[in-house]
């Protein structure tokens, strides 16, 4: 029998990416072909523009099949943007065999019975995730498979993304000649390829620091405890340096990319740089630390809100092990050392781990490539699920994806973040104001 293909897309805000994988082993992946093209159809994580997205799309899988030499029909693709929203909601089942002890059957009905819930109009679930099941109300059991009791209840985190967000991504995942199989939070499936199983065990903070998005994960006891998406990321920075130093977007992101750094304290050399004129402007030069004060204003205020964030959900004292970046954010320099200041927990940068995968990850080894790798992997949430055991679900994720009215949720978390007026303008305006006098 041949071993199965999959295939990862990673629709992202500067870059789609896509990675065509063959299975050779239970969480076992040789990657076959990788392509990538220019992302320029979505706005902070959620597509604006089918036409221009199903040609990145289009281009990227052409790319990867042709270095793979198959042709591929259907992609798991990534969802991110603000739409995403999460909620922990409990529910449980009564055992009824004669056992009396809980079944796969029995897990299987708690995951449909939630799925089956409209959390709210619009909303889809894209994923229930386990944190805790509970048997008889007597406490918490990891695995429930085999406990003798009468009844089994499960916490679950439930991640929903909204129903025209989805469409978008599937309508230009079709314009560009395939199907989608199936939809992964972006978070999840970057933490699956950085996140070391200790981490997950005793708790750590993901963020993925993309081009218009940054995607916050906690997992602690190996279940996720928090998720939400915030639109500020690199493209923020970079505009910021274009606004203030009056360049264009091209060179405000060699200017980032080349000489930034996220905080003074990192600078190594205080070196001048010249920043290009437009038009009538003329050329200038000003020292690093003048660059890096205007990107440090703005990752300090995007980690300061997740921190505050973090903190009034309750669930900051869950980062034991610490913080782990990912995306390309993550090559900013000296930004585990601005993380560890704001959150005050050890920070370190995540890459794709080779483990999972069969030979050299090569190129991919990059902070950026997380998401596509990770999207080849499976989910926690399938961790009781065994292949060999259960069929999988039939169809494409839309024709699973199912409602009714009945509602129970414990808590809303990770709704979009209110826009509100920030001191930051006022600093970048300063700058701005030393920087003209120069
Ligand atoms: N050396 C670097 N220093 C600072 N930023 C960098 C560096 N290299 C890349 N970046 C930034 O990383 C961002 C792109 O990261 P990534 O490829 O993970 O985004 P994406 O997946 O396309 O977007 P998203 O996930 O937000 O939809 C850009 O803003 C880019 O400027
Ligand atoms: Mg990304």
């Amino acid at each position: 029998m041949k071993n199965e293909i999959i295939t990862g897309l990673d629709i992202g805000s500067t870059k789609v990416c896509a990675v065509i994988a063959e299975k050779t082993g239970k969480n076992k992946f040789k990657i076959l072909g990788v392509g990538k093209a220019p992302s320029t159809g979505l706005v902070r994580g959620e597509v604006s523009n089918i036409i221009d997205t199903a040609k990145s799309i289009k281009a990227a899988l052409n790319e990867a099949e042709e270095q793979a030499g198959v042709k591929v029909t259907e992609v798991i693709a990534g969802v991110s943007g603000e739409n995403i929203s999460s909620i922990r909601s409990r529910n449980y089942v009564t055992i009824t065999n004669e056992e009396q002890e809980v079944t796969m059957a029995d897990l299987r009905k708690l995951k449909e019975d939630m799925r089956s819930i409209q959390f709210s109009k619009d909303m889809k679930i894209l994923h229930i995730l386990h944190e805790e099941f509970f048997v008889d109300r007597q406490g918490v059991v990891t695995n429930p498979l085999g406990v003798a009791c009468s009844r089994i209840e499960a916490s679950n985190h439930v991640v929903m993304a909204s129903g025209t967000a989805i469409q978008n991504i599937q309508k230009s995942v079709k314009r560009g000649g395939y199907e989608v199989k199936d939809l992964k939070l972006q978070s999840l499936a970057s933490a699956s390829a950085v996140l070391e199983d200790a981490e997950k065990d005793l708790g750590v903070l993901l963020l993925d620091i993309g081009g218009g998005t940054t995607d916050v994960l906690i997992y602690q006891g190996n279940a996720i405890r928090y998720s939400r998406v915030y639109g500020i990321a690199g493209n923020r920075i970079t505009n910021d340096i274009k606004e203030t130093l009056n360049v264009i977007a091209e060179d405000a992101e060699q200017l980032k990319t080349n000489y930034g750094y996220a905080t003074e304290a990192a600078i190594v050399k205080d070196d001048t740089i010249t920043v290009k004129g437009v038009g009538p402007r003329p050329s200038t030069r000003i020292p690093i630390s003048l660059l890096t004060q205007i990107i440090r204003s703005r990752v300090e205020e995007l980690f300061e809100i997740i921190n505050i964030e973090l903190e009034k959900s309750d669930v900051k004292k869950k980062i034991r092990a610490g913080l782990v970046i990912t995306g390309g954010g993550a090559l900013l320099k000296g930004i585990t050392d601005l993380a560890e200041k704001v959150f005050g927990v050890p920070a370190r940068v995540g890459l794709p781990a080779e483990e999972h995968f069969d030979g050299s990850i090569g190129e991919l080894s990059k902070p950026e490539y997380a998401t596509a790798l990770g999207l080849l992997l499976p989910l926690e949430e399938d961790y009781l699920v065994d292949d060999s055991e259960v069929e999988k679900p039939k169809g494409t994720f839309w024709s699973r994806a199912k409602s009714s009215d009945k509602i129970k949720s414990d808590k809303s978390e990770g709704k979009k973040p209110k826009s509100k007026s920030s001191p930051i303008k006022d600093f970048l305006l300063k700058i701005r104001d030393q920087y003209n006098d120069l």
